[in-house]
Protein backbone atom coordinates (compact mmCIF):
# COMPACT_ATOMS: atom_id res chain seq x y z
CA UNK A 1 0.00 0.00 0.00
CA UNK A 2 1.23 3.57 -1.21
CA UNK A 3 1.61 6.20 1.36
CA UNK A 4 -1.13 8.17 -0.72
CA UNK A 5 -3.74 5.18 -0.37
CA UNK A 6 -2.76 5.29 3.22
CA UNK A 7 -3.56 8.51 3.79
CA UNK A 8 -7.09 8.10 1.86
CA UNK A 9 -7.92 5.02 4.17
CA UNK A 10 -7.05 7.33 6.75
CA UNK A 11 -9.33 10.07 6.11
CA UNK A 12 -12.38 8.51 5.55
CA UNK A 13 -12.15 6.06 7.98
CA UNK A 14 -12.57 9.30 10.55
CA UNK A 15 -15.06 10.85 8.04
CA UNK A 16 -17.06 7.60 9.08
CA UNK A 17 -16.31 7.45 12.88
CA UNK A 18 -18.12 10.64 12.71
CA UNK A 19 -21.15 8.87 11.12
CA UNK A 20 -20.90 6.86 13.73
CA UNK A 21 -20.94 8.98 16.41
CA UNK A 22 -23.82 10.57 15.23
CA UNK A 23 -25.52 7.60 14.49
CA UNK A 24 -24.97 6.38 18.38
CA UNK A 25 -26.79 9.72 19.57
CA UNK A 26 -29.59 8.45 17.34
CA UNK A 27 -30.20 5.29 18.66
CA UNK A 28 -30.17 6.49 22.05
CA UNK A 29 -32.24 9.45 22.55
CA UNK A 30 -32.66 10.37 26.28
CA UNK A 31 -30.01 7.98 26.88
CA UNK A 32 -30.12 5.12 29.92
CA UNK A 33 -32.96 6.91 31.67
CA UNK A 34 -35.28 6.78 28.92
CA UNK A 35 -34.71 3.62 28.58
CA UNK A 36 -35.55 2.70 32.14
CA UNK A 37 -39.02 4.85 31.91
CA UNK A 38 -40.05 2.22 28.65
CA UNK A 39 -38.87 -0.61 31.19
CA UNK A 40 -41.47 0.92 33.56
CA UNK A 41 -44.15 0.98 30.82
CA UNK A 42 -43.59 -2.79 30.42
CA UNK A 43 -41.56 -1.58 26.93
CA UNK A 44 -38.66 -2.72 24.85
CA UNK A 45 -36.72 -0.05 22.63
CA UNK A 46 -38.11 -0.33 19.27
CA UNK A 47 -35.33 -1.74 17.90
CA UNK A 48 -35.26 -4.46 20.10
CA UNK A 49 -39.22 -5.23 19.09
CA UNK A 50 -38.18 -5.33 15.30
CA UNK A 51 -34.79 -8.04 15.93
CA UNK A 52 -37.96 -10.27 17.23
CA UNK A 53 -40.21 -9.61 14.42
CA UNK A 54 -37.57 -10.12 11.55
CA UNK A 55 -36.31 -13.73 10.97
CA UNK A 56 -33.81 -15.27 13.32
CA UNK A 57 -30.24 -14.87 11.77
CA UNK A 58 -31.28 -12.05 9.32
CA UNK A 59 -30.40 -8.52 9.57
CA UNK A 60 -32.11 -5.61 9.92
CA UNK A 61 -31.23 -2.95 7.19
CA UNK A 62 -32.72 0.54 8.60
CA UNK A 63 -32.77 3.91 6.70
CA UNK A 64 -32.59 7.35 7.44
CA UNK A 65 -30.79 6.63 10.47
CA UNK A 66 -29.85 10.37 10.98
CA UNK A 67 -33.24 12.15 10.00
CA UNK A 68 -33.96 15.10 12.04
CA UNK A 69 -30.64 16.49 13.18
CA UNK A 70 -30.20 19.94 13.27
CA UNK A 71 -33.69 20.92 11.98
CA UNK A 72 -34.13 24.29 14.57
CA UNK A 73 -37.55 23.80 14.56
CA UNK A 74 -39.41 26.69 17.08
CA UNK A 75 -38.97 24.59 19.75
CA UNK A 76 -36.92 21.57 18.98
CA UNK A 77 -33.22 21.89 17.65
CA UNK A 78 -32.88 18.01 16.55
CA UNK A 79 -35.70 15.04 16.01
CA UNK A 80 -33.13 11.35 16.76
CA UNK A 81 -33.38 9.55 13.75
CA UNK A 82 -36.70 12.02 12.85
CA UNK A 83 -38.90 10.16 15.77
CA UNK A 84 -39.11 7.02 14.32
CA UNK A 85 -37.38 3.39 12.89
CA UNK A 86 -38.24 2.66 9.36
CA UNK A 87 -36.14 0.11 7.38
CA UNK A 88 -36.26 -3.52 5.45
CA UNK A 89 -36.75 -6.95 7.34
CA UNK A 90 -37.28 -10.60 6.49
CA UNK A 91 -40.51 -11.98 7.78
CA UNK A 92 -41.09 -15.54 6.63
CA UNK A 93 -38.80 -14.99 4.09
CA UNK A 94 -40.80 -12.48 2.65
CA UNK A 95 -38.74 -8.46 2.32
CA UNK A 96 -41.28 -6.28 4.47
CA UNK A 97 -40.37 -2.77 5.55
CA UNK A 98 -41.42 -1.73 9.00
CA UNK A 99 -41.64 1.39 10.04
CA UNK A 100 -41.69 2.15 14.03
CA UNK A 101 -42.52 5.32 15.99
CA UNK A 102 -39.81 6.03 18.81
CA UNK A 103 -42.03 7.41 21.91
CA UNK A 104 -38.62 8.38 23.33
CA UNK A 105 -38.56 10.88 21.30
CA UNK A 106 -40.75 13.55 22.42
CA UNK A 107 -44.18 10.76 22.53
CA UNK A 108 -43.52 9.50 19.26
CA UNK A 109 -45.09 12.40 17.48
CA UNK A 110 -44.99 13.73 13.72
CA UNK A 111 -42.70 16.15 12.91
CA UNK A 112 -42.52 17.72 9.36
CA UNK A 113 -39.65 15.34 8.92
CA UNK A 114 -41.32 12.36 10.37
CA UNK A 115 -43.93 12.37 8.18
CA UNK A 116 -41.44 12.50 5.47
CA UNK A 117 -39.42 9.41 6.66
CA UNK A 118 -42.70 8.08 7.34
CA UNK A 119 -44.03 8.55 3.69
CA UNK A 120 -40.95 7.56 2.14
CA UNK A 121 -40.62 4.41 3.46
CA UNK A 122 -44.68 3.80 2.33
CA UNK A 123 -43.53 4.96 -1.15
CA UNK A 124 -40.46 2.53 -0.95
CA UNK A 125 -42.88 -0.37 0.02
CA UNK A 126 -45.83 0.95 -2.38
CA UNK A 127 -43.20 0.77 -5.06
CA UNK A 128 -41.44 -2.20 -4.62
CA UNK A 129 -44.75 -3.90 -3.89
CA UNK A 130 -43.93 -5.52 -0.26
CA UNK A 131 -46.14 -5.64 2.62
CA UNK A 132 -45.26 -3.24 5.65
CA UNK A 133 -45.59 -3.76 9.20
CA UNK A 134 -46.12 -0.58 11.55
CA UNK A 135 -45.35 -0.07 15.29
CA UNK A 136 -47.79 2.49 16.34
CA UNK A 137 -46.65 4.80 19.52
CA UNK A 138 -47.42 8.25 18.51
CA UNK A 139 -48.81 10.89 20.39
CA UNK A 140 -49.62 12.23 17.11
CA UNK A 141 -49.39 15.88 15.46
CA UNK A 142 -46.49 17.29 17.36
CA UNK A 143 -49.17 20.20 18.22
CA UNK A 144 -46.96 23.64 18.42
CA UNK A 145 -46.47 23.26 14.69
CA UNK A 146 -49.37 21.69 14.07
CA UNK A 147 -50.12 23.87 10.45
CA UNK A 148 -46.36 22.58 9.33
CA UNK A 149 -47.78 18.87 10.14
CA UNK A 150 -51.49 19.13 9.62
CA UNK A 151 -53.74 20.39 6.98
CA UNK A 152 -51.63 19.85 3.62
CA UNK A 153 -51.39 17.21 1.54
CA UNK A 154 -48.06 14.97 1.68
CA UNK A 155 -48.75 16.20 5.71
CA UNK A 156 -50.96 13.79 8.40
CA UNK A 157 -53.79 12.95 6.09
CA UNK A 158 -51.82 11.82 3.52
CA UNK A 159 -50.37 8.98 6.07
CA UNK A 160 -53.63 7.38 5.95
CA UNK A 161 -54.33 7.92 2.04
CA UNK A 162 -51.13 6.11 1.09
CA UNK A 163 -52.36 3.25 3.96
CA UNK A 164 -56.41 2.69 2.25
CA UNK A 165 -54.54 3.13 -1.49
CA UNK A 166 -51.72 0.23 -0.68
CA UNK A 167 -53.95 -1.89 0.93
CA UNK A 168 -56.50 -1.61 -2.69
CA UNK A 169 -53.35 -2.67 -4.57
CA UNK A 170 -53.53 -5.83 -2.11
CA UNK A 171 -50.25 -5.03 -0.29
CA UNK A 172 -51.00 -6.24 3.31
CA UNK A 173 -50.03 -3.53 6.41
CA UNK A 174 -50.39 -4.94 9.90
CA UNK A 175 -50.16 -2.50 12.89
CA UNK A 176 -49.22 -3.24 16.34
CA UNK A 177 -49.98 -0.65 18.02
CA UNK A 178 -47.61 -0.89 21.63
CA UNK A 179 -48.73 2.65 23.16
CA UNK A 180 -50.73 5.87 22.66
CA UNK A 181 -52.64 6.38 19.60
CA UNK A 182 -54.70 9.55 19.84
CA UNK A 183 -56.86 11.40 17.24
CA UNK A 184 -55.42 10.77 13.46
CA UNK A 185 -52.74 8.50 14.93
CA UNK A 186 -55.78 6.28 16.28
CA UNK A 187 -56.20 5.53 12.15
CA UNK A 188 -52.88 3.66 11.69
CA UNK A 189 -54.70 0.66 14.12
CA UNK A 190 -58.18 1.21 12.11
CA UNK A 191 -56.70 1.04 8.59
CA UNK A 192 -54.73 -1.52 8.98
CA UNK A 193 -55.34 -4.92 6.76
CA UNK A 194 -54.90 -6.18 10.85
CA UNK A 195 -54.53 -4.50 14.01
CA UNK A 196 -53.12 -6.56 17.23
CA UNK A 197 -53.13 -4.32 20.65
CA UNK A 198 -51.72 -5.19 23.95
CA UNK A 199 -53.91 -5.16 27.28
CA UNK A 200 -53.46 -2.17 29.14
CA UNK A 201 -50.47 -0.63 26.62
CA UNK A 202 -52.35 -0.09 23.40
CA UNK A 203 -54.87 2.62 23.11
CA UNK A 204 -56.44 4.35 20.34
CA UNK A 205 -59.20 6.72 20.51
CA UNK A 206 -60.00 9.73 18.26
CA UNK A 207 -60.31 12.23 21.37
CA UNK A 208 -58.34 10.95 24.54
CA UNK A 209 -59.73 11.09 27.77
CA UNK A 210 -58.83 15.08 28.72
CA UNK A 211 -60.50 16.11 25.17
CA UNK A 212 -63.66 13.64 26.41
CA UNK A 213 -63.84 15.68 29.47
CA UNK A 214 -63.71 18.39 27.78
CA UNK A 215 -66.16 18.12 25.22
CA UNK A 216 -68.99 15.87 27.03
CA UNK A 217 -68.14 16.04 30.93
CA UNK A 218 -67.38 12.69 30.67
CA UNK A 219 -64.62 10.95 32.60
CA UNK A 220 -63.27 7.65 31.54
CA UNK A 221 -59.95 6.26 31.69
CA UNK A 222 -57.62 5.31 28.87
CA UNK A 223 -58.27 1.44 28.91
CA UNK A 224 -61.88 1.97 29.20
CA UNK A 225 -61.71 4.82 26.57
CA UNK A 226 -60.17 3.00 23.81
CA UNK A 227 -58.02 -0.05 25.23
CA UNK A 228 -57.29 -3.35 23.45
CA UNK A 229 -60.13 -4.83 25.19
CA UNK A 230 -62.54 -2.36 23.92
CA UNK A 231 -61.13 -2.68 20.48
CA UNK A 232 -61.12 -6.38 19.89
CA UNK A 233 -64.43 -6.80 22.23
CA UNK A 234 -66.55 -4.23 21.74
CA UNK A 235 -65.97 -1.59 18.97
CA UNK A 236 -64.13 -4.34 16.10
CA UNK A 237 -61.44 -1.82 15.75
CA UNK A 238 -58.75 -3.83 16.74
CA UNK A 239 -58.65 -7.76 15.70
CA UNK A 240 -55.81 -9.07 18.50
CA UNK A 241 -55.47 -9.38 21.50
CA UNK A 242 -52.29 -9.85 23.31
CA UNK A 243 -50.88 -9.73 26.31
CA UNK A 244 -47.79 -8.29 26.50
CA UNK A 245 -45.44 -6.74 23.51
CA UNK A 246 -43.88 -10.61 23.20
CA UNK A 247 -46.64 -12.55 22.22
CA UNK A 248 -47.90 -9.14 20.30
CA UNK A 249 -44.89 -9.80 17.79
CA UNK A 250 -45.78 -13.03 17.98
CA UNK A 251 -48.67 -12.74 16.48
CA UNK A 252 -47.91 -9.90 14.08
CA UNK A 253 -45.31 -13.12 12.56
CA UNK A 254 -48.43 -15.55 12.63
CA UNK A 255 -50.63 -13.26 10.51
CA UNK A 256 -48.03 -12.66 8.03
CA UNK A 257 -46.80 -16.43 7.82
CA UNK A 258 -49.93 -17.01 5.79
CA UNK A 259 -48.37 -14.83 3.01
CA UNK A 260 -47.26 -16.04 -0.17
CA UNK A 261 -43.80 -16.36 -1.12
CA UNK A 262 -42.24 -13.63 -3.19
CA UNK A 263 -40.48 -13.69 -6.69
CA UNK A 264 -37.63 -12.22 -8.46
CA UNK A 265 -38.03 -10.44 -11.27
CA UNK A 266 -34.62 -11.10 -12.90
CA UNK A 267 -32.58 -14.20 -13.27
CA UNK A 268 -29.88 -14.76 -10.34
CA UNK A 269 -26.69 -16.23 -11.15
CA UNK A 270 -24.80 -17.90 -8.83
CA UNK A 271 -22.65 -15.22 -6.62
CA UNK A 272 -18.99 -14.68 -6.69
CA UNK A 273 -17.68 -12.24 -4.00
CA UNK A 274 -15.27 -9.61 -5.58
CA UNK A 275 -11.49 -10.25 -6.11
CA UNK A 276 -10.78 -7.39 -4.23
CA UNK A 277 -11.36 -6.57 -0.68
CA UNK A 278 -14.29 -3.75 -0.21
CA UNK A 279 -12.41 -1.89 2.01
CA UNK A 280 -10.18 -1.10 -1.43
CA UNK A 281 -13.04 1.64 -2.29
CA UNK A 282 -11.02 3.64 0.68
CA UNK A 283 -7.92 3.82 -0.62
CA UNK A 284 -9.44 4.69 -4.41
CA UNK A 285 -11.12 7.68 -3.17
CA UNK A 286 -8.85 10.51 -2.72
CA UNK A 287 -9.75 13.22 0.51
CA UNK A 288 -10.18 15.88 -1.54
CA UNK A 289 -13.75 15.58 -2.91
CA UNK A 290 -13.11 17.62 -6.42
CA UNK A 291 -9.86 15.42 -7.08
CA UNK A 292 -10.06 12.85 -10.10
CA UNK A 293 -10.42 9.10 -9.50
CA UNK A 294 -10.88 5.64 -11.22
CA UNK A 295 -14.28 4.54 -10.48
CA UNK A 296 -13.30 1.22 -12.23
CA UNK A 297 -11.40 0.53 -8.74
CA UNK A 298 -14.90 1.00 -6.94
CA UNK A 299 -16.47 -0.81 -9.43
CA UNK A 300 -14.08 -3.76 -8.44
CA UNK A 301 -14.90 -4.08 -5.04
CA UNK A 302 -18.86 -3.77 -5.59
CA UNK A 303 -19.15 -6.41 -8.75
CA UNK A 304 -18.94 -9.92 -9.11
CA UNK A 305 -15.53 -11.14 -9.07
CA UNK A 306 -14.42 -8.06 -9.67
CA UNK A 307 -15.88 -8.16 -13.13
CA UNK A 308 -17.18 -4.54 -14.94
CA UNK A 309 -18.10 -5.38 -18.84
CA UNK A 310 -17.97 -2.10 -20.30
CA UNK A 311 -20.13 -0.39 -22.95
CA UNK A 312 -17.56 1.90 -25.77
CA UNK A 313 -15.11 2.22 -23.69
CA UNK A 314 -12.95 3.75 -26.04
CA UNK A 315 -15.69 6.07 -27.35
CA UNK A 316 -14.47 9.93 -27.68
CA UNK A 317 -11.23 9.69 -24.87
CA UNK A 318 -11.07 11.92 -22.15
CA UNK A 319 -14.56 13.22 -23.02
CA UNK A 320 -16.49 10.29 -23.41
CA UNK A 321 -14.83 8.49 -20.90
CA UNK A 322 -15.87 10.66 -18.22
CA UNK A 323 -18.93 8.57 -17.35
CA UNK A 324 -18.48 4.47 -17.81
CA UNK A 325 -21.46 2.59 -19.40
CA UNK A 326 -21.66 -1.21 -18.67
CA UNK A 327 -22.66 -4.27 -16.72
CA UNK A 328 -21.69 -5.66 -13.81
CA UNK A 329 -23.61 -8.60 -11.18
CA UNK A 330 -24.35 -7.82 -8.07
CA UNK A 331 -24.53 -11.05 -5.83
CA UNK A 332 -25.82 -12.86 -8.70
CA UNK A 333 -27.90 -9.82 -10.01
CA UNK A 334 -26.69 -8.19 -13.35
CA UNK A 335 -27.34 -4.51 -12.71
CA UNK A 336 -26.39 -1.94 -15.92
CA UNK A 337 -23.82 0.38 -14.50
CA UNK A 338 -23.48 4.39 -15.51
CA UNK A 339 -20.76 5.62 -12.87
CA UNK A 340 -18.67 9.04 -13.22
CA UNK A 341 -15.28 8.62 -13.87
CA UNK A 342 -12.07 11.23 -13.78
CA UNK A 343 -13.40 14.46 -12.59
CA UNK A 344 -17.18 13.43 -13.60
CA UNK A 345 -17.61 16.44 -16.19
CA UNK A 346 -20.41 15.38 -18.65
CA UNK A 347 -19.49 15.89 -21.86
CA UNK A 348 -21.86 15.76 -25.08
CA UNK A 349 -20.14 12.37 -26.15
CA UNK A 350 -20.66 11.00 -22.41
CA UNK A 351 -24.62 12.26 -21.92
CA UNK A 352 -25.05 10.98 -25.53
CA UNK A 353 -23.02 7.46 -24.71
CA UNK A 354 -25.43 7.46 -21.05
CA UNK A 355 -28.98 8.17 -23.33
CA UNK A 356 -27.74 5.10 -25.62
CA UNK A 357 -26.84 2.60 -22.45
CA UNK A 358 -30.35 3.95 -20.47
CA UNK A 359 -32.27 3.17 -23.69
CA UNK A 360 -30.51 -0.58 -24.00
CA UNK A 361 -30.66 -1.37 -20.19
CA UNK A 362 -34.42 -0.28 -20.55
CA UNK A 363 -34.92 -3.24 -23.39
CA UNK A 364 -32.83 -5.59 -21.71
CA UNK A 365 -34.75 -4.71 -18.62
CA UNK A 366 -32.31 -4.78 -16.52
CA UNK A 367 -31.36 -2.11 -13.46
CA UNK A 368 -29.27 0.59 -13.47
CA UNK A 369 -26.91 1.54 -10.43
CA UNK A 370 -26.05 5.30 -10.96
CA UNK A 371 -22.57 6.17 -9.39
CA UNK A 372 -22.77 9.93 -9.49
CA UNK A 373 -19.26 11.92 -9.00
CA UNK A 374 -19.99 14.55 -11.44
CA UNK A 375 -19.50 18.68 -10.71
CA UNK A 376 -21.92 19.04 -13.53
CA UNK A 377 -22.35 19.27 -17.54
CA UNK A 378 -19.57 21.07 -19.46
CA UNK A 379 -20.16 24.76 -19.84
CA UNK A 380 -18.73 27.45 -22.47
CA UNK A 381 -19.45 27.77 -26.13
CA UNK A 382 -17.84 25.14 -27.78
CA UNK A 383 -19.96 22.74 -25.39
CA UNK A 384 -23.05 24.72 -26.05
CA UNK A 385 -22.80 24.74 -29.72
CA UNK A 386 -22.51 21.09 -29.86
CA UNK A 387 -25.11 21.14 -27.97
CA UNK A 388 -24.66 19.92 -24.56
CA UNK A 389 -28.39 21.66 -23.28
CA UNK A 390 -29.91 19.22 -25.97
CA UNK A 391 -28.33 16.05 -25.52
CA UNK A 392 -27.84 16.59 -21.39
CA UNK A 393 -31.87 16.98 -22.05
CA UNK A 394 -32.03 13.68 -23.51
CA UNK A 395 -29.94 12.20 -20.78
CA UNK A 396 -32.43 13.68 -18.50
CA UNK A 397 -35.46 12.30 -20.53
CA UNK A 398 -33.90 9.17 -20.31
CA UNK A 399 -33.38 9.24 -16.74
CA UNK A 400 -36.95 9.94 -16.04
CA UNK A 401 -38.36 7.48 -18.67
CA UNK A 402 -36.67 4.28 -17.55
CA UNK A 403 -39.18 1.71 -16.91
CA UNK A 404 -36.43 -0.73 -15.27
CA UNK A 405 -35.37 -0.30 -11.13
CA UNK A 406 -32.68 2.35 -10.76
CA UNK A 407 -30.39 3.25 -7.68
CA UNK A 408 -28.15 6.12 -7.22
CA UNK A 409 -24.89 6.05 -4.81
CA UNK A 410 -23.44 9.43 -4.14
CA UNK A 411 -19.19 9.00 -4.29
CA UNK A 412 -18.61 12.70 -4.81
CA UNK A 413 -19.90 16.03 -6.14
CA UNK A 414 -23.48 15.67 -7.34
CA UNK A 415 -24.11 19.33 -8.25
CA UNK A 416 -25.68 20.99 -11.60
CA UNK A 417 -27.58 19.13 -14.35
CA UNK A 418 -25.61 16.09 -13.25
CA UNK A 419 -28.05 16.07 -10.24
CA UNK A 420 -31.17 15.13 -12.99
CA UNK A 421 -28.82 13.48 -15.39
CA UNK A 422 -27.57 10.94 -12.70
CA UNK A 423 -30.78 10.72 -11.33
CA UNK A 424 -30.85 12.67 -8.26
CA UNK A 425 -34.10 12.24 -5.91
CA UNK A 426 -36.23 13.90 -8.25
CA UNK A 427 -35.87 11.65 -10.29
CA UNK A 428 -37.06 9.30 -8.08
CA UNK A 429 -34.37 6.67 -7.99
CA UNK A 430 -36.18 3.16 -6.50
CA UNK A 431 -33.34 3.68 -3.82
CA UNK A 432 -30.93 6.62 -3.17
CA UNK A 433 -27.70 6.11 -0.97
CA UNK A 434 -25.03 8.74 -0.31
CA UNK A 435 -21.86 8.40 1.52
CA UNK A 436 -19.28 10.13 3.77
CA UNK A 437 -17.91 11.92 0.35
CA UNK A 438 -21.20 12.86 -1.15
CA UNK A 439 -21.68 16.60 -1.45
CA UNK A 440 -25.21 17.32 -3.65
CA UNK A 441 -25.83 20.64 -4.21
CA UNK A 442 -26.78 23.09 -7.05
CA UNK A 443 -23.19 24.39 -7.66
CA UNK A 444 -19.64 23.77 -5.11
CA UNK A 445 -18.86 26.32 -2.51
CA UNK A 446 -16.38 27.84 -4.22
CA UNK A 447 -18.33 28.41 -7.29
CA UNK A 448 -21.47 29.77 -4.97
CA UNK A 449 -18.95 32.47 -3.43
CA UNK A 450 -18.21 33.35 -7.14
CA UNK A 451 -21.29 34.14 -8.86
CA UNK A 452 -22.86 34.98 -5.65
CA UNK A 453 -19.81 37.61 -4.75
CA UNK A 454 -20.25 38.78 -8.54
CA UNK A 455 -23.97 39.99 -7.89
CA UNK A 456 -22.98 41.58 -4.74
CA UNK A 457 -20.02 43.67 -5.89
CA UNK A 458 -22.34 44.64 -8.50
CA UNK A 459 -24.99 45.85 -6.36
CA UNK A 460 -22.83 47.23 -3.90
CA UNK A 461 -20.99 49.42 -6.86
CA UNK A 462 -24.10 50.64 -8.18
CA UNK A 463 -24.99 52.14 -4.72
CA UNK A 464 -21.59 53.62 -4.77
CA UNK A 465 -20.25 51.58 -1.73
CA UNK A 466 -17.67 49.31 -3.39
CA UNK A 467 -16.56 46.04 -1.32
CA UNK A 468 -12.74 46.19 0.06
CA UNK A 469 -10.97 43.20 0.32
CA UNK A 470 -11.60 42.19 3.71
CA UNK A 471 -15.56 42.14 2.88
CA UNK A 472 -14.94 40.20 -0.47
CA UNK A 473 -12.75 37.67 1.78
CA UNK A 474 -15.40 37.51 4.16
CA UNK A 475 -18.51 37.13 1.82
CA UNK A 476 -17.37 34.16 0.18
CA UNK A 477 -15.67 32.25 3.27
CA UNK A 478 -19.73 32.41 4.63
CA UNK A 479 -20.81 31.42 1.27
CA UNK A 480 -18.24 28.68 1.22
CA UNK A 481 -18.98 28.02 4.05
CA UNK A 482 -22.54 27.76 3.77
CA UNK A 483 -22.69 25.79 0.07
CA UNK A 484 -20.13 23.26 1.98
CA UNK A 485 -22.15 22.55 4.93
CA UNK A 486 -25.76 22.30 2.86
CA UNK A 487 -24.07 19.75 0.72
CA UNK A 488 -22.66 18.19 3.54
CA UNK A 489 -23.87 14.22 3.63
CA UNK A 490 -25.51 15.06 7.42
CA UNK A 491 -27.04 17.86 6.17
CA UNK A 492 -28.39 16.18 3.61
CA UNK A 493 -28.85 12.69 5.39
CA UNK A 494 -31.39 14.53 8.29
CA UNK A 495 -33.39 16.31 5.75
CA UNK A 496 -33.73 12.58 3.60
CA UNK A 497 -32.54 13.79 0.83
CA UNK A 498 -30.96 10.31 0.92
CA UNK A 499 -32.09 6.65 2.04
CA UNK A 500 -28.99 6.11 4.01
CA UNK A 501 -25.41 7.36 4.43
CA UNK A 502 -23.30 4.32 3.70
CA UNK A 503 -20.14 3.40 4.65
CA UNK A 504 -17.47 2.46 1.71
CA UNK A 505 -17.31 -0.61 3.08
CA UNK A 506 -21.27 -1.62 3.16
CA UNK A 507 -21.84 -0.60 -0.35
CA UNK A 508 -21.84 -3.86 -2.10
CA UNK A 509 -24.44 -5.69 0.73
CA UNK A 510 -26.79 -2.89 0.61
CA UNK A 511 -27.10 -2.48 -3.24
CA UNK A 512 -27.21 -6.13 -3.22
CA UNK A 513 -30.30 -6.19 -0.92
CA UNK A 514 -31.69 -2.68 -2.95
CA UNK A 515 -31.71 -4.39 -6.44
CA UNK A 516 -33.00 -7.76 -5.12
CA UNK A 517 -36.38 -5.87 -3.37
CA UNK A 518 -36.78 -3.08 -6.62
CA UNK A 519 -36.86 -6.37 -8.60
CA UNK A 520 -40.04 -7.91 -6.88
CA UNK A 521 -41.89 -6.34 -9.27
CA UNK A 522 -42.51 -7.43 -12.85
CA UNK A 523 -40.56 -5.07 -15.29
CA UNK A 524 -42.99 -3.26 -18.17
CA UNK A 525 -41.84 -2.39 -21.64
CA UNK A 526 -39.55 0.84 -22.55
CA UNK A 527 -41.18 4.39 -23.33
CA UNK A 528 -39.98 7.11 -23.75
CA UNK A 529 -40.93 10.27 -25.06
CA UNK A 530 -39.42 12.72 -27.62
CA UNK A 531 -35.74 12.12 -28.23
CA UNK A 532 -33.93 14.83 -30.21
CA UNK A 533 -31.15 12.71 -31.51
N1 LIG B 1 -47.50 17.43 20.77
C1 LIG B 1 -46.40 17.93 21.31
N2 LIG B 1 -45.73 17.35 22.32
C2 LIG B 1 -46.25 16.23 22.83
C3 LIG B 1 -47.43 15.66 22.35
C4 LIG B 1 -48.07 16.31 21.25
N3 LIG B 1 -49.15 15.79 20.67
N4 LIG B 1 -47.70 14.53 23.04
C5 LIG B 1 -46.69 14.40 23.93
N5 LIG B 1 -45.82 15.42 23.81
C6 LIG B 1 -44.56 15.62 24.54
C7 LIG B 1 -44.78 15.89 26.01
O1 LIG B 1 -45.01 17.27 26.23
C8 LIG B 1 -43.46 15.43 26.60
O2 LIG B 1 -42.46 16.41 26.33
P1 LIG B 1 -41.19 16.60 27.33
O3 LIG B 1 -40.44 15.31 27.28
O4 LIG B 1 -40.45 17.73 26.76
O5 LIG B 1 -41.77 16.85 28.68
C9 LIG B 1 -43.10 14.22 25.74
O6 LIG B 1 -43.83 14.40 24.52
C10 LIG B 1 -43.50 12.90 26.38
O7 LIG B 1 -44.89 12.94 26.70
P2 LIG B 1 -45.52 12.24 27.99
O8 LIG B 1 -46.95 12.67 28.09
O9 LIG B 1 -44.63 12.49 29.16
O10 LIG B 1 -45.40 10.70 27.59
P3 LIG B 1 -46.31 9.48 28.04
O11 LIG B 1 -45.64 8.26 27.56
O12 LIG B 1 -46.65 9.57 29.47
O13 LIG B 1 -47.70 9.68 27.24
C11 LIG B 1 -49.09 10.09 25.32
C12 LIG B 1 -47.73 9.62 25.84
C13 LIG B 1 -49.01 10.11 23.78
C14 LIG B 1 -50.17 9.09 25.72
C15 LIG B 1 -49.44 11.47 25.90
O14 LIG B 1 -48.29 12.32 25.77
C16 LIG B 1 -50.58 12.18 25.21
O15 LIG B 1 -51.74 11.86 25.46
N6 LIG B 1 -50.29 13.19 24.34
C17 LIG B 1 -51.31 13.98 23.66
C18 LIG B 1 -51.83 13.22 22.48
C19 LIG B 1 -52.86 14.03 21.70
O16 LIG B 1 -53.86 14.47 22.20
N7 LIG B 1 -52.57 14.20 20.41
C20 LIG B 1 -53.44 14.87 19.52
C21 LIG B 1 -52.65 15.27 18.32
S1 LIG B 1 -53.25 14.60 16.80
Amino acid sequence: MTDKKTKNRAHWENEEKKLDELVDKAMWPGGEKAVERLAKQKKRPVRELISKLIDKGTRFYELSRIAGFGMNYPEVKDVPCGGMVTGLGKIHGNWTMIMANDSRVKAGTYFPITLKKHMRAQAIADRCGINTVYIADSGGAFLPMQADVFPDDQQFGSMFYNMARMSAKGLKQITLSTGGNTAGGAYIVFMACQSVMIDKLSYSFLGGPPLVKMATGEVISAENLGGATVHTQISGGADNFCKDQSEAIEKVREILSLEPPQKLYSHRYPEAPPRVPEESIYDALPATIHRSINVRKVLEAIADDSAFHEYKKNYAPGRGSNIATGKIRIKGLPVGVIASNGVGIVFVESARKVTEWIVRCSQEKIPILFIQNSPGYMVGTESEHMGIGKYGADMVRAVSCAQVPRIQLVIGPDNGAANYGMCGRAYRPHFLFDTMRGRTSVMSGRSAAGVLLSIEERKREVKGNPMSEEERQAFSEKMIEKYDGEAHPFYCGARILNDRVLKFAEIRDWLAMAFEISLLKPIGEPAFGNFRF
